[in-house]
């Protein structure tokens, strides 16, 4: 075990140095116009696609539950921390100025309507795993119909109380402490079911994904949306998103998470798109601990965030798209 950990954070940080030179290689091939990583990304990709449409597919049974004890018992512990914007969470907090954007701007191009001022008016947002309400609230501020699911009691407790402080929030963002397989039972009924779904860095916390793909299919309208923010199961993510992160430079409490449930950008996008999903983009995103601010990147070997449409011409049984699907833009 000890040994396994020892090779991948070395791994990692040979990653690392790996990564920082092909960035430069990236920097000075797109000056050219032409970039060979990116042809090459593609293609790994497409390889990687392949490989594991070909892989065994997973149970489809949703008895299954999404909730590990385990991260509800953490997340207990750390339920009055949310808003403290320099605390355990700042990252969470920093991270709304790439998440909002990403899920409006996505949104907003499936839009007609224009609403100045609130453009998510309108819409259903469902953020799943909600915590405090970070991303929330931000999204009732642009107009959206928010609720906030999380198992954690406390913590939800906590978005009440804070977004209760905002006469803007009050109609329009509302919580309640259940999971999502819990309200995908309830929400059968096409009229309400949401425009979208957002689960920002929580399905590294799951207990089963499969379980998490398709209550979120159940629960989205035809064509709506779901963003997923997470990180990738590489040896750079457990050297930056484990060691350096909750142990060296304590951006996140000790044991937040556990590098086996990470999931990679392909592996998800094979899990979402055979559960009728189509994925749309796949972006990296890079935490700077110095800065605390977070930027977008064309390397995902780290975090990434994720946009996917439930497509309308699902099979209800298998789950499974109707005809062929053209392929997910990645950066
Ligand atoms: C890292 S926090 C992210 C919180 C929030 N999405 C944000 O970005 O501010 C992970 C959240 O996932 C929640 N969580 C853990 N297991 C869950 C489950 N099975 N279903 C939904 N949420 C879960 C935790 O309680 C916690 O609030």
């Amino acid at each position: 075990m000890y040994s396994n950990t020892f090779g991948r954070l070395m791994l990692g940080l040979r990653s690392l140095k790996a990564a920082s030179s092909c960035a430069a290689t990236r920097r000075a091939a797109s000056r050219s116009g032409f970039s060979r990583a990116a042809v090459w990304r593609q293609r790994t990709l497409r390889q990687q696609r392949s490989a594991c449409a070909g892989m065994q597919q997973t149970s489809r049974s949703a008895s299954h539950t999404t909730v590990d004890p385990g991260e509800v018992k953490r997340f207990q512990l750390l339920a009055n921390k949310w808003w403290d914007e320099e605390g355990d969470f700042a990252a969470l907090h920093a991270m709304n100025d790439l998440r909002v954007p990403f899920v409006r701007d996505n949104l907003l191009n499936a839009q007609t309507e224009r609403h100045p001022g609130k453009p998510l008016a309108g819409l259903r947002i469902l953020d799943v795993g909600c915590g405090g309400g970070l991303l929330t609230e931000p999204l009732g501020r642009l107009g959206a119909t928010a609720l906030g699911i999380d198992p954690v009691e406390d913590s939800v407790r906590i978005a009440r109380q804070h977004s209760s402080h905002d006469p803007d929030l009050r109609d329009r963002v509302s919580y309640r402490a259940c999971t999502l397989e819990e309200l995908s039972g309830e929400e059968e009924q096409t009229e309400t079911r949401f425009d979208a779904v957002v689960a920002s860095e929580v399905v590294e916390h799951l207990a089963d994904l499969e379980t998490f793909a398709i209550c979120c299919g159940r629960v989205l309208k035809p064509g709506g949306s779901l963003f997923i923010t997470t990180i990738n199961k590489t040896n750079l993510s457990y050297a930056l998103a484990i060691v350096a992160a909750e142990y060296l430079l304590h951006i996140v409490p000790r044991g937040t998470h556990d590098w086996e449930k990470f999931v990679s950008p392909v592996e998800l996008e094979r899990l979402l798109e055979s559960n009728g999903f189509l994925v749309q983009s796949v972006q990296g995103m890079l935490y700077n601990p110095i800065s605390g601010a977070w930027s977008w990147t064309n390397s995902t070997a780290i975090n990434y965030a994720l946009h996917a449409v439930k497509q309308d011409d699902v099979d209800e049984d298998s789950g499974s798209p109707l005809g062929d699907q053209p392929e997910a833009t990645h950066s």
